[in-house]
């Protein structure tokens, strides 16, 4: 997955690199970007995304080359015509910085089982004269919270405590000052530098005595010898070395090791990457490590670029699950932990990869769900960790219930899993109730909901009925979903009395659905809480419900399951009757929104993709009607130049009767930018509906824009391409699943129900290279690549499959496939 390019510009690149061990850091090829522990320890000072043209507060090594001074990141006037080429792979950097005396070559990565940060700098003599090296390094650190950055960044620095070492720079902050209040602090931070055979002559981390009067850019003290170390100052890494000499083609290695630790290693382990070899084996290791996931998942599909492309993608979800959707320049919200839509969308892909943590992961989840269907927002670094919400404000995002089901139902797809719906998990309890608009008094210390005084478990398939039922009944007065502070779109956030969610009305009713054909599958009775059975049977309304369960004391019945499948079906068929006769703007596309005066939104001109993604995705219309709304969504969304399907048109105001996205200027971000995760959810959907031509004109538009130069797009696919077709938002977005998803289920075809495999591929003539197209996959825990061949060129519609071979043999069934398969197309 390396990839190299020649930057004749800053495009604003930047890399995530990071461990299992919890360090990450985001890092540019001009060396700026940031490197944290978690929201509390930021190492280098936290960026954002001007950051990625300001480096001067992160990684530099200044050179002063026959007295000329030249920065590692570039940033002098005189290097402004370098030559710089940038190398990134899984997950590292290198950066090949060229001018007409030197060239620097630095490797950048973290390593898999320390908590460093490490750079080797090789400074080479590319002229004919002789070079007299001076270097020092530039490292400021930062060393606290992310909090303090402005709120008590001075006092903050009247903690630090550091020490001079051989070779570089402990520094141990006494205290640690954040909104939890003042606490010792017991991590370090470090820099260190080594270069082979020469000596460090001086050691400065007062950044004081480095600017010595002059600024970071022109700093004056880089020569000053035997300053003290920084106490109760802001600190830099700046470790010095005695001059050193480079004839024509000679050159010297420097080391750079930055890091955290609660341990008092860091000296030790810091050295250890002094050593080339070691350095060079780590990296390796690196390589592996990441490796290890994207061999779990790829395609040969289009060309080579999509398919290189496709890679990284694969990588997205990784980096997802643990940057949250923090800590990278664009993602510069939240404090760490995850939101409760994007944990159930990010476990699409670990089902994918058949990573061995999902059962758990997945049962967990299900205990961060309330009695009465809302659930807790964020949640923890650990397993079963969950809290309100970050800023103890509680939302409701009317879409929070329909993803468990979405994505449960694919795990038990992958491996036949049924018995999983019958697991019993605890529900969450804090002080709120009634779909969080009322508060109550007595709730469980730790936080799981009690039934006469004992932790209540009900099984996964009662939450998810409880989910289900109480959103889909918590309607508006146009009779669909009420759209609470938001739904899937964070940013309509202003309609909390009188919005409504046309588009999720779908999934919620649809999932009422899958429901039914699940619990057919099972035998029943089936068990559940009192109110729960009342409510599915309408002998409560949701209101009273809210109130049965506000102090909870339920009977646990029995129910038949016919019947429970006979009165899902009914709300289902009744909702769908519903939507016929009320969304839809004549007959051409879907309502989306009510806003907060209680009006519909849309008219004939305009349009918002999520009412249209979501009625696809859910399957709730016919095909007819559904190949209407496809023709309306081209015609008014369709804009290739921007990458795609775009997420609304121009409403041309404010709208602060909906929500904060029409604040933001037209083409930005949730006011119709082209939203890669929505545009995927719609293409999936046109997939469902067969309509393979237009879903794939709709995804690869998007990847070739992301391929395309100008849009700026270091590796993977964006949150979104802006006005200016820019893609913003790299790596860390929930839309990498579901592309994944999309080739893997529908252009692949590799569909699993209920543990059976049956192949049913949507290729288009163009997905094949050379008349093959390629996915390898873990299929019930079995690493497969199927391949299917399709000699005479043929589109889809006009292929079906007429031979299967593996491990040389044709095959008929598909339920033992356990080796690589060969699938050959011809005419119908
Ligand atoms: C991001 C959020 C996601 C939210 C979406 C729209 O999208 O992570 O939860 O639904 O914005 O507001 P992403 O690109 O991650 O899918």
């Amino acid at each position: 997955m390396e990839k190299i390019i020649k930057l004749d510009k800053n495009y604003g690149h930047y890399l995530p690199l990071f461990n299992l061990k919890g360090l990450k850091a985001s890092i540019t090829p001009y060396f700026g970007g940031d490197l944290k522990l978690d929201h509390h320890h930021f190492v280098l000072e936290p960026v954002s995304e001007l950051s990625l043209f300001k480096h001067q507060l992160s990684r530099n090594v200044i050179f002063t080359v026959n007295g000329q001074r030249y920065f590692l990141n570039g940033d002098t006037e005189i290097q402004q015509n370098d030559e710089v080429y940038l190398t990134i792979g899984g997950l590292y950097q290198k950066v090949l910085r060229k001018n007409a005396l030197f060239d620097l070559s630095t490797t950048s990565f973290i390593p898999v089982d320390d908590l460093v940060e490490v750079h080797k700098i090789e400074i080479k003599n590319n002229s004919l004269k002789v070079l007299e090296v001076d270097t020092i390094t530039a490292i400021p650190l930062y060393g606290r919270s992310a909090d303090n950055l402005r709120d008590h960044r001075h006092v903050t620095s009247l903690l630090n405590r550091t020490m001079h070492k051989s070779n570089g720079i402990l520094m141990k902050p006494t205290l640690s000052f954040d909104e939890r209040g003042h606490l010792e602090n017991h991590y370090t931070y470090s820099v260190f530098a080594d270069i082979k055979d020469i000596k460090v002559n001086r050691i400065i981390s007062n950044l004081d005595d480095f600017i010595n009067g002059g600024s970071l850019n022109f700093p004056r003290g880089l020569n000053l010898k035997d300053t003290k170390p920084a106490n109760g100052y802001e600190v830099i890494g700046a470790i010095g070395f005695e001059k050193f000499i480079l004839k024509p083609n000679e050159s010297k290695v420097l080391t750079v090791v930055i890091g955290v630790s609660k341990e008092d290693d860091l000296e030790k382990v810091s050295e250890k990457y002094f050593d080339s070899k070691t350095f060079e084996d780590e990296l390796k290791k690196v390589e592996a490590h990441f490796k290890s996931y994207t061999d779990k998942l790829n395609f040969e599909i289009e060309n080579k670029e999509t398919s290189e492309l496709l890679e990284w993608v694969t990588l997205q979800p990784v980096l997802r699950r643990y940057f949250g959707n923090s800590y990278l320049p664009h993602h510069d919200y939240g404090r760490g932990g995850r939101g409760w839509r994007d944990l159930w969308q990010d476990l699409l892909s670990l089902i994918m990869f058949n990573d061995s943590s999902v059962n758990e992961l997945l049962f967990n989840n299900f205990a961060g769900i309330r009695i009465d269907g809302s659930n807790a927002t964020i949640i923890g670094d650990k397993p079963g960790e969950f809290v309100a919400d970050r800023n103890k404000i509680v939302r409701v995002w009317s879409d929070h219930g329909a993803w468990p089901l979405l994505t449960t139902k694919m795990y038990i797809d992958e491996t036949g899993n049924l018995e999983f719906l019958l697991k019993k998990q605890s529900y969450f309890d804090d002080q709120f109730t009634h779909y969080t608009h009322q508060i109550k008094e007595n709730i469980s210390e730790d936080h799981k909901l009690k039934l006469s005084n004992t932790t209540y478990h009900g099984t996964v398939l009662e939450h998810l009925l409880l989910q289900n039922m109480v959103a889909h009944l918590n309607t508006g007065k146009h009779g669909f979903v009420k759209l609470e502070d938001a739904d899937w779109n964070d940013g309509l956030d202003m309609a909390h009395d009188l919005g409504e969610t046309i588009a999720f009305t779908h999934f919620y009713a649809n999932n009422l659905k899958v429901l039914a054909d699940l619990i057919t599958e099972l035998d029943g009775p089936i068990e559940m809480f009192e109110s729960l059975y009342l409510l599915i049977n309408e002998k409560i309304d949701l209101h009273s419900f809210f109130n049965r369960v506000k102090h909870f004391n339920d009977r646990i019945i029995l129910v038949d399951k016919n019947e429970l499948i006979q009165k899902l079906e009914i709300h289902y068929f009744r909702r769908l009757r519903h939507i016929e006769q009320f969304a839809w703007i004549k007959q051409s596309h879907l309502q989306s929104y009510v806003n907060n005066f209680g009006d519909l939104v849309d008219n004939e001109e305009t349009m918002n993709l999520t009412g249209q993604a979501m009625a696809l995705l859910s399957e709730t219309l016919d095909q007819e009607d559904a190949e209407a709304v496809a023709d309306t969504t081209k015609k008014l969304l369709f804009r290739p130049e921007f990458g795609g399907y775009l997420l609304n048109t121009n409403y041309d105001k404010v709208m602060m009767e909906l929500g904060r996205a029409y604040g933001f200027q037209y083409g930005h971000k949730e006011n119709g930018a082209m939203f890669s995760h929505m545009a995927i959810m719609y293409i999936y959907g046109l997939y469902r509906y067969n309509l393979v031509s237009l879903g794939k004109e709709g995804f690869q538009t998007l990847i070739n824009k992301a391929l395309d130069k100008d849009a700026q797009v270091l590796a993977g696919i964006p949150e979104y391409f802006n006005d200016q077709a820019v893609g913003k938002y790299l790596y860390l977005t929930g839309s990498a699943s579901w592309l994944l998803k999309l080739l893997r289920d529908e252009v692949f075809g590799i569909k699993l129900v209920l543990g059976k495999l049956m192949l049913e591929p949507k290729l288009t003539q163009t997905d094949f290279i050379n008349g093959k197209a390629s996915i390898t996959t873990i299929i019930k825990g079995n690493k497969v690549k199927v391949t299917y061949h399709n000699e005479k060129h043929l589109d889809y519609g006009n292929y079906k499959i007429v031979k299967m071979i593996s491990q040389g043999q044709v095959i008929e069934n598909l339920s033992d496939l356990k080796d690589n398969l060969e699938v050959y197309l011809d005419e119908l």
